[in-house]
């Protein structure tokens, strides 16, 4: 970061506007009917019936005039299309990743890699689960083992890394497991569950000499990279002279395999990739890829569509860009804060979380605080936000119990350069407006209860 930067306070977008799409304006009695016929799941709300869609900001950024050109220079050849060679370079120039597989999406890449590196009765530890990266262990035999230190289950805790590992918590698992049940130790960036919470750059050094040690290699989940390493310029003592690109390609450097969702920080609609140094494991994730998604050199994506991701990422880190995209997540959750309204602390780099334990303390976790809370949100606003609480959590593998994890949340997820300061007030005033009037809020039961990831299409009932 220059000096001019780092002088400068503002967040103000290095962009301006070329096209605008136009919005639905509802009443609160079409949003009654519409969340009623969604089962109180803001995933089964239609899209226009939404104001302001803060339901996640995956897939959902607004391209640049750049991307959009792209688009145009598609190669769409069954083989070695153009734009599959232009992505892979841009992974190694920015990513340091030798060889990459194109995915349709992230889950895509976790498939693969879960197929190629999981045993049955294997365990991989991480930074915290991810929903579907979970479910792709256990399909394939494995066990996820959370190891993010204790102060990420805490959301009022304002440790400045909160995606950071316990050490102790890995080395218990080894002494319990032995080393050669774990295929790999999973470290996402910016911890999504957590609350877009970022790893430091001295736990990943740490981490990678404990699994040198150990002869583990690291799985890097990149989905929300940039802004992981926005943070470690912002707070890490050492790192605020380097720019974000840099920071972001050290990160990289440190671990061996990665998966990406590239629907969130390179700003594509659609895409991801499963990328790695290791020719053999490359060879084995190609035989993979043409059963699941499709040939290696396109994997699930159109020509067009890697063309887009390639000039995407270019524009991911940049700091200018990154500065604005946290810097707007930083002044809705300040807004809110402000209220008294209880936040996840500090304000993650992808998202506003509410604390839905302590926003409707009348309602038991049982049934749903997180769930009811999103959907009066929408009831009252036309903000569409999405629960990260027990309904996320799912049931475990084994016993079938209902998991009660310590974060009961409400994610208020802030796609990148598509909504204004005038719809973050918008978005607060919403907000607020429901925690005036949080004793009106009502717990949910389930009406349908899917067996999978059941949060995307569960319906509930008021209590
Ligand atoms: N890993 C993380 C950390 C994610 O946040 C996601 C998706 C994935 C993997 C899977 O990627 O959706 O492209 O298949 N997160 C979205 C969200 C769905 O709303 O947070 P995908």
């Amino acid at each position: 970061m220059t000096e001019k930067q780092k002088r400068r306070k503002s967040w103000a977008e290095p962009y301006k506007i070329k096209m605008v799409e136009l919005l639905k304006m509802t009443s609160r009695e079409d949003r009654l009917s519409a969340i009623g016929q969604a089962g109180y799941n803001t995933f089964l709300l239609r899209s226009e019936d939404v104001y302001i869609d803060l339901l996640t900001d995956s897939g959902t950024s607004a391209m640049s005039d750049r991307q959009w050109s792209g688009l145009m220079m598609g190669d769409e050849a069954y083989a070695g299309s153009r734009n599959f060679y232009h992505l892979i370079e841009t992974v190694e120039k920015y990513y340091s990743y030798k060889y990459t597989v194109p995915t349709h999406q992230g889950r895509g890449a976790e498939h693969i890699l879960s197929q190629i590196m999981i045993n049955r009765g294997d365990y991989i530890p991480g930074n915290m689960y991810f929903t579907t990266t979970r479910l792709h262990q256990e399909l394939a035999g494995g066990t996820f083992v959370d190891v993010i230190i204790d102060q990420a289950h805490d959301p009022a805790d304002t440790h400045p890394f909160k995606g950071n590992v316990d050490f102790a918590k890995l080395d218990a698992l080894v002494e319990k497991v032995g080393a050669k049940k774990i295929p790999y130790v999973c470290i996402a960036t910016c911890v999504n569950m957590a609350g877009g919470q970022p790893i430091s750059m001295a736990n990943l050094r740490q981490l990678r000499r404990w699994c040198d040690e150990h002869k583990i290699p690291i799985v890097h989940d990149m989905t929300r990279l940039a802004e992981n390493a926005f943070f470690i310029q912002q707070r890490e003592d050492g790192w605020s002279e380097k720019s974000v690109a840099e920071i972001a390609f050290e990160i990289c450097s440190l671990t061996d395999i990665a998966t990406m969702s590239a629907k969130k920080d390179p700003m594509v609609n659609i895409g991801g990739f499963l990328a790695m140094n290791d020719r053999n494991l490359y060879e084995r994730a190609c035989n993979m890829v043409v059963v699941y998604e499709g040939l290696h050199t396109y994997g699930g994506m159109a020509g067009r569509d890697m063309e887009a991701l390639a000039i995407g990422i270019t524009e991911s880190v940049h700091d200018d860009h990154i500065r604005a995209r946290v810097g707007q997540v930083e002044y809705l959750g300040r807004k809110i804060a402000e209220a008294g309204v209880p936040i996840v602390k500090p304000v993650g780099g992808h998202a506003v979380f509410l604390n839905a334990r302590s926003f409707l303390p009348h309602i038991p976790q049982e049934q749903f605080p997180a769930q009811a809370l999103s959907a009066a949100i929408y009831v009252q606003s036309g903000v569409r936000s999405m629960e990260r609480g027990a309904v996320s959590a799912g049931r475990n593998k084994d016993t079938g119990e209902n998991y009660m994890p310590k974060l009961e949340l409400v994610r208020l997820t802030l796609p990148r350069r598509v909504y204004t300061q005038a719809h973050m007030d918008v978005t607060a005033e919403g907000v607020i407006e429901v925690f005036e009037n949080a004793g009106e809020v009502r717990g949910l039961r389930f009406t349908y209860e899917p067996e999978v990831l059941r949060f995307f299409q569960a319906r509930f009932e008021p209590v």
